[in-house]
């Protein structure tokens, strides 16, 4: 089966941790925001989920820092935040689809890392917890370093994007894909609390057009500008490439001051469905 739904999500952890400090018009358009994302995941009738989500070092740290890490495992655990107010659980992971999209990405010249003990933080946890909230449909986790250089580059998650698709597409189960975290913000930096408005809206506006020249040329240096945590946007990268061809849809974007984040949500309509 095709993909056949595609998205991408801020993740920051004031959404469930400290939901009242923002105005609740803020937070009302991004639990909107996820309600819809919700709803498509269900309409699409997706049997897996890839999620695409940064490393926070709540696996791996500076002895071992993979650019890419598949989850194969059967079960995980998270969130490894008890102040998360989501409760810790396991969560089930789709072994096979991970394991054949492992291999896809080995036949592509990916050889990415893979774990079959994965832990989850509100990277992963957060926006699972909004988009299947009955934990109906396993997930196929892939983390990936935007914390400290070098991180993959815009190009090369793009192209990561891209081998996703294929394999899903070759796939028998119908596969979903968010890429999580960003835009803006400077966790535990003397920065912490800006918000880059500008450099959100113009990566927002990026996306929605659907510039491939573009997307693949921002530096890391531009990227920095949004902040330590900007370098999240990656992964909205790698959905892009997933979901070339497909339509994107600006749900909300919101610039937080009570979360210190600039949040964004992206949700792409199949070629069928438009
Ligand atoms: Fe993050």
């Amino acid at each position: 089966m095709p993909l056949v739904f595609a998205c991408s999500a801020s993740h920051t952890p004031g959404i469930t941790a400290w939901p009242e400090a923002a105005p609740k018009k803020q937070r009302d358009a991004v639990l909107g925001a996820f309600n819809k994302l919700k709803e498509g995941l269900k309409d699409s009738g997706a049997e897996v989920l890839v999620v695409i989500a940064p490393e926070h070092f709540a696996n791996f740290f500076l002895n071992n820092m993979p650019a890419f890490c598949i989850g194969v495992g059967t079960q995980h655990m998270g969130p490894v935040e008890p102040w998360l107010n989501i409760e810790r659980k396991s969560i089930s992971g789709d072994s096979a689809f991970a394991n054949t999209l492992l291999q896809g990405c080995y036949d592509e010249g990916f050889e990415i890392s893979f774990s079959n003990e994965l832990d989850f933080d509100h990277g992963v946890v957060l926006p699972i917890n909004f988009l299947i909230p009955d934990g109906r449909i396993p997930i196929v986790p892939i983390i990936f370093n935007a914390l400290c250089d070098p991180m993959p580059s815009p190009k090369r998650c793009f192209e990561f994007g891209r081998v996703i698709r294929e394999v899903a597409d070759k796939n028998e189960k119908k596969v979903a894909i968010i890429g999580t975290g960003g835009l803006s913000h400077w966790p535990g930096e003397a920065e912490h609390g800006i918000i880059n408005e500008r450099f959100d809206k113009q990566f927002l506006h990026d996306i929605i057009q659907n510039d491939v020249d573009i997307l693949l040329n921002y530096s890391h240096d531009k990227i920095s500008s949004s902040g330590t945590g900007g370098h999240e946007i990656r992964s909205w990268i790698a959905v892009a490439g997933a979901a070339t061809m497909w339509k994107p849809e600006l749900l909300t974007y919101q610039a937080i001051n009570a979360w210190a984040t600039g949040c964004g949500f992206v949700s792409y309509h199949c070629p069928n469905n438009f």
